[in-house]
């Protein structure tokens, strides 16, 4: 039995919880959006060809913010494409994922969809191949209430009322080589920084999120934050972090290991943000969006044949990651950092929700089915809400291929303003169960609690739409002896007890 405590006290607290951090992520890409979210003549389609089996899974997860239009595909995308009456819009190549996009979802479709989703919109604008006047255009489109030639043409084009979009992203991922328009940092900070101007001269009520490096492995990282945020501080709100993990090797143990590189991803741009606020004197803080988190890697090799078969078509089944158990708890081991890391990580967004490398998977024509890793999402994202708790953690530890002193349990707590107190735990040991001891005599009297543990015998099982519920949590009264709790051998686990009872 591997050995792990915990010791959490109401008065330690790392931060409020921002709820963004549980938000999601749509992209014109695949079938995110046509025959995911989208799908007239569908069974389950409303009046507007939105699917309810999916809106129903969506809502399940209680997204609080849908980052949309992009990812890559908004550095090239004419946002004026996607208003006015559908028979209209063009149809355009995106040279992101090489496809045709129709157009025929877009802003006010969308709009509409996160409203039946209970989300806000995350608005991505483009900065790849256009600047600040389109920038600002959409957002006075977007928000203004009326009497301005923009705003006008939203009230023509069927939405009296504004959509009343708060956060937005400025362009994607600008250092990738990949990004149409893609920008030195300095260029890039630039151009943010008077995008971010006039944007908020529009609407002084939104804010705005800069590219960040788009991984910890570029060799622009570092010097790309410092550099642009020197020439966009004072006008931007958050920094963005993006940061997928794959098991390529089929190295468990390893694979498990990631998010010690997430939280050091996450201190790092931190940091930076830090030094530059010391180098301008300046009193505001920036923090972090970490809007693109996720596994992938799945779907890389089918995503060629993809091209090969039907290079520029619609609707193609791109980025498909079909998740197993063992994707589940590095899902689940990332939520744990980003609580861990609340007090800087405000908005975190999985990519992404529907379709591509998502927690939701579609058959056109057929079921809407949760994956693996919907459920320590679901989990986190409804009972994970009030306070992250500053977990005093000590566990034995393993190295790994790539990392050395891991946590075997790792965990982190949140107090909601009911009372509730919830442990997030994954045991990474793939043999051993864990003992878990708990120390939380802080709380008083404890009330009777609950434990779910989402496992599977076999790491690689996977849910499908026949066997959609192969990998799910099991919830059962909480055992505790002695102050100790049995977390199973590669287990994600929920621990919910109230306090002060
Ligand atoms: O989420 C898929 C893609 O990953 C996004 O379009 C891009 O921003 C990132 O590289």
């Amino acid at each position: 039995m591997r050995k792990a405590k915990l010791i959490l006290d109401k008065d330690y607290v790392i931060s409020p919880i921002d709820p963004r951090i549980y938000g999601s992520f749509i992209e014109h890409l695949g079938r995110a959006v046509y025959t995911g979210i989208y799908e007239p003549g569908h069974p389950t389609a409303d009046a507007q060809g939105f699917r309810q089996d999916v809106l129903e899974l969506v809502r399940g997860l209680k997204v609080p913010v849908v980052r949309y239009p992009g990812g890559n595909f908004v550095s090239g995308f004419h946002w004026e494409d996607s208003v006015g009456p559908k028979e209209n819009r063009p149809r355009r190549l995106d040279l992101a994922w090489k496809t045709t996009e129709t157009n025929e979802v877009g802003l006010h479709e969308f709009a509409d969809w996160a409203k039946k989703a209970g989300s806000e919109v995350m608005y991505a604008v483009n900065l790849g191949t256009r600047g600040p006047d389109a920038a600002r255009n959409v957002v006075e489109y977007a928000n203004h209430p009326g009497g301005t030639y923009w705003s006008d043409l939203r009230r023509k084009n069927g939405a009296a009322d504004p959509f009343d979009i708060r956060l937005w992203c400025l362009g994607n991922e600008m250092d990738g080589p990949w990004q149409m328009g893609s920008k030195t940092a300095f260029e890039y900070g630039r151009v943010a920084n008077e995008a971010a101007k006039v944007m908020k001269w529009v609407d002084d009520r939104i804010e705005v999120v800069a590219c960040g490096s788009s991984s910890t492995t570029m060799k622009t990282f570092g010097e790309w934050e410092y550099t642009m945020l020197g020439e966009c501080y004072e006008n931007v709100d958050y920094v963005s972090l993006h940061r997928y993990y794959g098991n390529p090797h089929n190295d468990t143990p390893d694979f498990l290991a990631s998010t010690m590189d997430l939280d050091a991803f996450i201190r790092t741009v931190a940091s930076i943000c830090d030094a530059v606020k010391g180098r301008k004197h300046a009193k505001k803080q920036v923090n972090l969006s970490l809007d693109e988190w996720n596994v992938w890697y799945h779907s890389n090799q089918e995503d060629q044949s993809i091209y090969r078969r039907d290079p520029w078509g619609t609707a193609l089944h791109l980025l498909e990651d079909h998740y197993n158990f063992e994707d589940a708890l590095l899902v689940g081991l990332m939520l744990i950092t980003i609580l861990k890391n609340a007090d800087r990580v405000k908005i975190a967004c999985l990519a992404q929700l529907v379709n591509v490398i998502a927690p939701i998977m579609t058959r056109e024509g057929g079921g809407a089915w949760a994956q693996t890793i919907y459920w320590p999402l679901l989990q986190a994202s409804t009972l994970g809400r009030g306070l992250s708790l500053r977990p005093l953690l000590t566990s034995e530890k393993d190295d790994t291929s790539h990392y050395t002193d891991v946590p075997v349990v790792d965990a982190a707590a949140t107090l909601s303003e009911d009372g509730s107190l919830t442990i997030f735990a994954v045991n990474r040991d793939l043999k051993e169960d864990a003992a878990l001891t708990l120390d939380l005599r802080a709380f008083g009297p404890l009330g009777q609690g609950t434990h779910s543990v989402l496992h599977h015998d076999d790491v690689k099982a996977v849910n499908t739409e026949s066997a959609p519920n192969n990998v799910r949590p099991a919830e059962t009264p909480l055992v505790m002896e002695d102050g100790v709790v049995r977390l199973p051998a590669a287990s994600w686990n929920v621990i919910r007890v109230k306090a002060g009872e």
